[in-house]
């Protein structure tokens, strides 16, 4: 599916519509092909526990000889999985502070990097926010199991087309690489044990017993980055994020309301390093660079999201950046951030075959509140914050057989799990070379 080129297409040639993101819009129609579709919901979920509670460990892809991969790993298996990784190589893995609405641990771990102190990471790996974008946690989980074994036997690491030596391992590694596998566990449960195409988490605060759509939160619209709708143009401020509890956009009842929120905003304030961040989502088969707000512009830096003069025209990426309005980054940032973006993107494309685009989150849709932009915002709405090059990377393309589309077949399940894996070894070694400091 082409969903990505074909709206961005039409946002630049100044027909912006009302939809949603790919991912909401496939959302929307997806109580009209429950009915068609039920019963299929693409390659299934684990029952058991294939790690035996960490007695034995998880092999991606790319190491040969894998875990039994015939199904997506339940939540169970990500903790189980990082305590074989424990056991197996010496890892460390942290609890965040926040326990989700139904009492959940959010668990990270870290690996690699030149040193143990916390300033020795300068990478940031998320998975999971949106509970039924199947198969980002098996791919963080699987990605950092690869690097530990390949390291361990002084191997290289294979993903469909692209082939790593050891040497690219290591240097991968020496990046410092911090995780949370899965950071909507509560959303990824519920939608693993309902196939509901659930995609926030299950905080019930704000939510009312006629509609069981008002559960829950979008994660990735409740970040403090122009969270305010007040912030946009009046013609846009309805679609970048909702206050409406029912919408799968619900951006919640104040930034950083929710303890999955609040666990990434706390590993980006205790890894105070970090300088490279992809949160991973599915499904466009695109990498998008900052901004998500409006077009950028590297000529007029008093044009930001902190400047309340342009509230009223901010999220309209079809006006001139120079008499209306687009998002500062400077030329220097843009480079850096595109050109990872086009090396790992590149390295999406060729693992598997399937063509990923390299473009500006704006471009796919203007949002609120979204991990990407509070990420690469903090250095600017506090200048003692580290400066953070950030991705929504959507991998895979939809399953357009199953009763949702994020749901893969068992095809489209290994070759999305070899484009993630491939794009983040080629980022870390992008992120290298480019800068860590
Ligand atoms: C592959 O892994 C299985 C299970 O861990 C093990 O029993 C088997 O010996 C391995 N095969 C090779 C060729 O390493
Ligand atoms: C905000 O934009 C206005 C209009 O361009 C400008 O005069 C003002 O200096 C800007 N404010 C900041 C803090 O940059
Ligand atoms: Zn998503």
């Amino acid at each position: 599916m082409k969903f990505a080129q074909a709206s961005s297409l039409l946002l630049l040639a100044g027909l912006a519509n009302s939809c949603l993101l790919p991912e909401e819009r496939a959302g929307g129609s997806i109580r009209k092909s429950l009915n068609r579709r039920q019963g299929n919901s693409g390659k299934a979920v684990g029952k058991g526990d294939r790690f035996n509670g960490g007695s034995s460990f998880p092999r991606g892809l790319g190491s040969g000889n894998a875990t039994d991969m015939s199904t997506i790993l339940n939540v169970n298996e990500v903790a189980t999985g990082l305590q074989g990784l424990v056991n197996e190589y010496g890892i460390t893995t942290f609890a965040t502070p926040y326990k989700t609405y139904e009492g959940r641990t959010i668990t990270g771990a870290k690996i690699g990097g030149t040193g143990s102190c916390n300033t020795k990471y300068h990478i940031y790996l998320n998975g999971g926010i949106h509970a039924r974008e199947r198969g980002s946690h098996d791919s963080v989980l699987y990605f950092i199991s690869d690097l530990l074994y390949a390291q361990k036997h002084g191997t290289g690491l294979t993903y469909g087309k692209k082939t790593y030596s050891n040497a690219d391992v290591l240097k991968a590694l020496s990046t410092g690489i911090v995780v949370t596998p899965l950071i909507n566990p509560d959303g990824v449960n519920y939608d693993q044990t309902t196939n509901s195409c659930w995609r926030k988490n299950r905080n019930p605060k704000s939510s009312n017993s006629r509609d069981p759509q008002s559960v829950g939160i979008d994660l990735n619209r409740n970040f403090d980055f122009a969270w305010d709708l007040k912030k946009w143009a009046p013609s846009v401020s309805s679609d970048v994020a909702s206050a409406n509890p029912s919408s799968e956009v619900f951006h919640g009842t104040a930034a950083f309301s929710e303890p999955e929120t609040q666990s990434m905003k706390y590993i980006l304030d205790t890894y105070t390093k970090v300088r490279w961040f992809i949160d991973l989502h599915s499904y466009a088969g695109d990498v998008l660079y900052s901004w998500g707000s409006d077009t950028d512009q590297s000529t007029q830096p008093y044009k930001n999201f902190l400047n309340s003069t342009y509230d009223s025209v901010r999220g309209i990426t079809s006006d001139s950046t120079t008499t209306r309005y687009g998002e500062y980054i400077s030329s220097q940032d843009l480079n850096n951030v595109r050109t990872a973006g086009d090396r790992f993107g590149a390295a999406m494309s060729t693992a598997a075959g399937r063509k990923y685009t390299v473009m500006q989150s704006a471009y796919l849709y203007p949002t609120s509140g979204a991990s990407d932009d509070y990420a690469f915002s903090r250095h600017i709405a506090d200048p003692t914050k580290n400066k953070v090059y950030s991705y929504t990377v959507e991998f895979g393309f939809g399953n357009s057989q199953a009763s949702c589309p994020f749901y893969p077949t068992v095809a489209q399940y290994t070759s999305n799990l070899q484009e993630t894996n491939a794009g983040f070894i080629e980022f870390l070694l992008a992120a290298a070379d480019i800068g860590l400091e």
